[in-house]
């Protein structure tokens, strides 16, 4: 059996449970070398770019009969690692029984840390600059049309072309950069599209979040109705 295991946005407490007692008990985990110390597991390291030859790795070894996890920072399942595993092994011809667990995700992590500022709808989009720029362009600009909060992960990929057309689109609007959600370093700045330093220290973890229009803000929490009733 092969566990895809969401390993949360970095607090090893925020780690499920099921995710916790996988890690456990399996006979070979495989994680980047930063998220197996956050949650203090021993791994053969798995990165973005080894990412085939862990997913061959773990078919075999599953073959053998060993249970085998990959862990995937955040949730597997969000701008993680779940499609790459099944698209590797279905390209390879390898048959593997694949079982997902889910994890807490960075828009979760960061939406905590600021109060509830995506309380309802909401639009995550990928800024990764290996996406097709006219496809982020697209999805950010009906993100903002529609009225939606957006999470902003990997911001550093197409954040100037992004910046202009949310600039555009919602003026002066208030917006979060969240760094390092639920990690000792952790940091949250409240701010607007229009603030200069906006992308000051972006890194790999951080996340924007672009509030929704009838966000509020009150002693540096902010927060936003769900919607619908009570
Ligand atoms: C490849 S994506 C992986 C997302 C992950 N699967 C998830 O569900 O959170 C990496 C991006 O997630 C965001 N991210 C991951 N961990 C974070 C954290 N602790 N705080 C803020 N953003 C984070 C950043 O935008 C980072 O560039």
């Amino acid at each position: 059996m092969i566990y895809v295991v969401g390993g949360g946005p970095g607090d090893p407490g925020l780690l499920t449970l099921k995710g916790r007692r996988v890690l456990d008990e399996a006979d070979v985990v495989f994680a980047s070398p930063v998220v197996a110390e956050l949650l203090g597991v021993e791994a053969e390291p798995s990165t973005r770019r080894n990412h085939g030859e862990v997913a061959r790795r773990a078919a075999e070894l599953s073959g053998d009969g060993n249970t085998v996890a990959i862990v995937s920072s955040g949730d597997p399942g969000t701008y993680g690692k779940v499609d790459l595993v099944l698209r590797e092994l279905a390209e390879a011809g390898l048959d593997a029984d694949v079982n997902v667990v889910p994890g807490v995700s960075a828009h979760q992590a960061a939406s905590a840390a600021l109060g509830t500022p995506l309380p309802g709808d909401l639009c995550t989009v990928s800024l990764s600059g290996s996406r097709d720029r006219m496809t982020v362009e697209r999805r950010l600009r009906h993100g903002c049309r529609g009225g939606f909060g957006l999470a902003l992960y990997n911001p550093r990929g197409h954040w100037e072309e992004a910046l202009e057309l949310l600039r555009t689109e919602l003026g002066d609007h208030g917006a979060a950069v969240v760094r390092a959600a639920t990690r000792r370093d952790a940091s949250t700045r409240l701010t607007t599209l229009r603030d200069p330093a906006l992308d000051d220290g972006f890194d790999t973890t951080t996340i924007v979040v672009v509030l929704p229009p009838d966000a509020e803000t009150a002693d540096g929490r902010v927060f936003a109705p769900r919607g619908g009733e009570v």
